[in-house]
């Protein structure tokens, strides 16, 4: 079986239950929105809930989907950027701890982080998000002996904003031979680095995934024409178009995926299960139709928590439906 390494923003996932709103009324969260502190409001925010019922777990795009690879049984490592501090080492510690080699950096500001607040009375998520050492990452950071012995390089569509470690990344890469996969995030990353990831993806990148909004900003074309377009210029094209599923393509041989049945609470991590489940399938040299119904699979039970977090009973039943899949095919 093949072996993955992944790059992306180190970021720490911390949800916190609450019973009431105070906490967002103090730091002036408008419920249910999405928003950028600062270093001392972040670490004011942490200081505060650290000691509370919290849940907390290595984040960011790419760390998420190499937990998800690891937890299938490939090996995994993970490069990224952390501040000198607590929450660094959790996240070092918390990635060691399901079996992913952690290669962490260390920036001058403090560990990125991810904190999210569900409020009652319907289960509101409002975050305060802080990328602190994560934009640290510099291409002089990539040693090529951390890619050694691994033979796929997936990374987040969010390094796109740093044009030269994403670059030096795929250039390492390909002296390897690795198979290189990237995730393109959000539409808007897309839209603002368009000529930097047509060329990237054009001339390094095997593996796309892109959902439908991406998809459409890469090709500015509908979902299954992007499809087309995006297998033309790579070897394996994903294009995921949420509940309703997915399309995977490779040179002439195209499949519609199903969605697994799913009473999704969260759609969080959605598309980096996906693409665990997909790269899985590939590490093991299974069909295109397999990968992604593996994908299809993984991704429709992280939809059914809150959070990304599957406990080991749920990979366990993710297990067996993989071989169920691969028995069938
Ligand atoms: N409600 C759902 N039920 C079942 N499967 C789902 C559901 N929502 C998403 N999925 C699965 O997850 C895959 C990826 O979801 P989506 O298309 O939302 O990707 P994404 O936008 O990249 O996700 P993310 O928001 O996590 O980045 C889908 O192709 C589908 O297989
Ligand atoms: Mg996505």
């Amino acid at each position: 079986m093949k072996s993955i390494i992944g790059i992306g923003n180190a970021l720490t996932d911390i949800l916190t239950v609450m019973e009431d709103e105070s906490i967002l009324k103090k730091y002036r969260l408008p419920v249910g929105s999405m928003n950028w502190v600062d270093s001392s409001t972040a670490s004011t925010i942490w200081n505060e809930i650290k000691d509370r019922k919290i849940q907390i777990m290595p984040g960011g795009s790419a760390a998420n989907t190499i937990t998800g690879t690891a937890a299938l049984g490939i090996r995994s490592a993970f490069i990224g950027k952390v501040g000198d501090d607590e929450l660094g080492r959790l996240f070092k510690k918390g990635q060691e701890k399901i079996g992913i080699s952690s290669i962490l950096l260390h920036g001058t500001q403090s560990s990125g982080r991810s904190m999210v607040f569900i409020t009652p009375p319907n289960a509101e998520r409002t975050f305060a998000n802080y990328m602190g050492a994560a934009l640290e990452q510099e291409p002089e950071d990539l040693n090529e002996g951390f890619f050694d012995g691994y033979d796929i390089l997936h990374l987040e569509g969010y390094l796109v904003q740093n044009h030269d470690l994403v670059r030096r990344a795929v250039e390492i890469g390909k002296k390897f031979g690795m198979t290189i996969s990237i995730d393109l995030a959000s539409y808007n990353v897309v839209e603002s680095n368009y000529g930097f990831l047509h060329d990237i993806v054009e001339n390094f990148v095997d593996i796309v995934f892109a959902n439908e909004s991406e998809s459409k900003s890469f090709t500015r074309k509908a979902p299954e024409d992007a499809l087309d377009e995006l297998a033309r210029v790579c070897k394996i094209a994903v294009v995921k178009i949420g509940a309703q599923g997915s399309f995977v393509k490779s040179g002439d041989e195209k499949y519609r995926i199903a969605p697994f049945p799913a009473k999704a609470v969260d759609a969080t991590g959605a598309g980096d299960m996906f693409a665990a489940g997909f790269l899985y399938g590939y590490s093991r040299g299974l069909s295109l139709d397999v990968c992604g119904k593996i994908g299809s699979l993984v991704s429709s039970k992280v939809v059914e928590i809150i959070g990304t977090k599957m406990d080991q009973a749920t990979w366990d039943g993710i297990k067996s439906g993989i071989a169920e899949i691969i028995e069938k095919a």
